[in-house]
């Protein structure tokens, strides 16, 4: 194990961006970014809105995933796998609409790039490269439809139990190339599965690929709320990145899957509760009906908002699906031992997610907000 040079991929991302951050803060490494662009000081121009762009650990890369030794050429390739002694693979097309064969140039192509890079780094250095791959928990979110309770850290996933969705589907993909690169020797592979990632856990700043930020949009364009909601596996985005990198600097938790997710589900109502809590008055209504509106509102408005509760929403509203209960108890067995303790998913931070995508314009503002709906 090396975190001396790392290389990390979607550092323009939200999570990734996290990473970088966590990855300074607590390793000594020096990180090698890989950000799309035209050339390095485009590279570096990607970099500088960033906060610790400045840092000289910070190193940019000018590459793409989709692109053959991902555009560097021979002797650049080379060289930075000759540096490097771990991959962080975050960089994603994340879209819970589109269909398999879009995503997985990016997804599961680019996931092979970087396994070549990482096979051979340990091709010219004779070390193991390690591998860190950022999946995804929708990984098993078909097994609650197939009768399956509990997923625990164990399971492997197919594209059975990811179900007819593309984006996950291609995570799987993914995992089983690079378990077949880990068998071949190539690198050691450690799988890192978040569930849903909501808003930093001290400032509730959150990005567009919280789920939760299209759920709360809804709420308010409806004028309503549903009676109650599933439960979801998530984390805070600073609590999933410190947990990598946690992980990634333990010797032992290495070459294992973990499922970055707090032990108990999130209740999706806690989150929910935030709007009434701030002021917004909003009808509740059956959770089915409420889910009918919401599916109308799409078809007539093609309101981007809406349109973004995918069949993915389905599952987190409970509406005609189940998903299993995703234990974490291996993980944070790993995660108590080297010392991490999280934050609370409690009302105070949702709040806080509130407040930031009020402030952000994001969210409507109490006074803004329709009133509620009759039915
Ligand atoms: N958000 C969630 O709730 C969630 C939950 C579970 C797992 N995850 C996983 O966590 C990871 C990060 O998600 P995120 O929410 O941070 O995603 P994000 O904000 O959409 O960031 C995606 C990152 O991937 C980069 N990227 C995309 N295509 C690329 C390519 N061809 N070459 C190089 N870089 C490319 C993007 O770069 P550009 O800036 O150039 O587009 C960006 O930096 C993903 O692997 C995702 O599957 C996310």
């Amino acid at each position: 194990m090396s975190l001396r040079s790392v290389l990390l991929t979607g550092v323009t991302g939200s999570l990734g961006s996290r990473l970088c951050d966590e990855l300074l803060r607590r390793t000594s490494a020096t990180i090698y970014c890989l950000v799309r662009a035209e050339d390095e000081a485009a590279a570096v121009a990607r970099l500088s809105g960033l906060p610790y762009a400045a840092s000289e650990r910070v190193v940019a890369v000018a590459g793409d995933v989709r692109s053959p030794e991902l555009g560097l050429g021979g002797r650049a390739w080379d060289a930075l796998a000759e540096t490097i002694g771990a991959v962080f693979h975050c960089a994603a097309t994340v879209n819970l609409q589109a269909p398999y064969d879009l995503l997985a140039p990016t997804n599961v192509g680019g996931t092979r790039v970087l396994a070549s890079l990482a096979a051979r780094s340990t091709e010219l250095t004779g070390r193991t490269c390690d591998f860190h791959f950022v999946s995804t928990l929708g990984v098993f979110i078909n097994l609650g439809n197939r009768g399956v309770e509990f997923v625990d850290e164990t399971f492997v996933p197919t594209e059975d139990s990811a179900g007819e969705l593309g984006y996950p589907t291609t995570k799987v993909v993914a995992e089983r190339e690079l378990r077949a690169a880990a068998e071949r020797g190539g690198l050691r592979l450690t799988v890192h599965r978040p569930g849903l990632i909501t808003g930093d856990s001290r400032t509730g700043r959150t990005s567009d690929s919280d789920l939760l930020v299209p759920a709360l949009q809804a709420c308010l364009e409806l004028g309503s709320v549903p009676d109650g909601a599933g439960e979801t596996p998530a984390d805070t985005v600073d609590t999933v990145a410190r947990c990598i990198v946690e992980l990634a600097s333990r010797p032992a938790a290495l070459g294992a899957s973990y499922h970055l997710v707090r032990r108990e589900p999130l209740p999706l109502m806690r989150a929910i509760d935030a709007l009434g809590r701030r002021g917004h008055r909003l009808g509740t209504i059956p959770r089915e009906q409420w889910w009918e509106m919401v599916q109308e509102h799409s078809l007539d408005s093609g309101n981007l908002t809406l349109a973004m509760m995918s069949e993915v929403s389905r599952y987190m509203f409970a509406v005609g699906r189940r998903t299993p209960r995703i234990r974490a108890d291996a993980t944070w067995a790993a995660l108590t031992a080297a010392g991490v303790s999280a934050p609370p998913l409690d009302d105070a931070l949702f709040d806080r997610v509130v407040g930031s995508l009020e402030a952000d314009g994001k969210l409507a503002a109490p006074s803004e907000t329709r009133t509620a709906v009759r039915i």
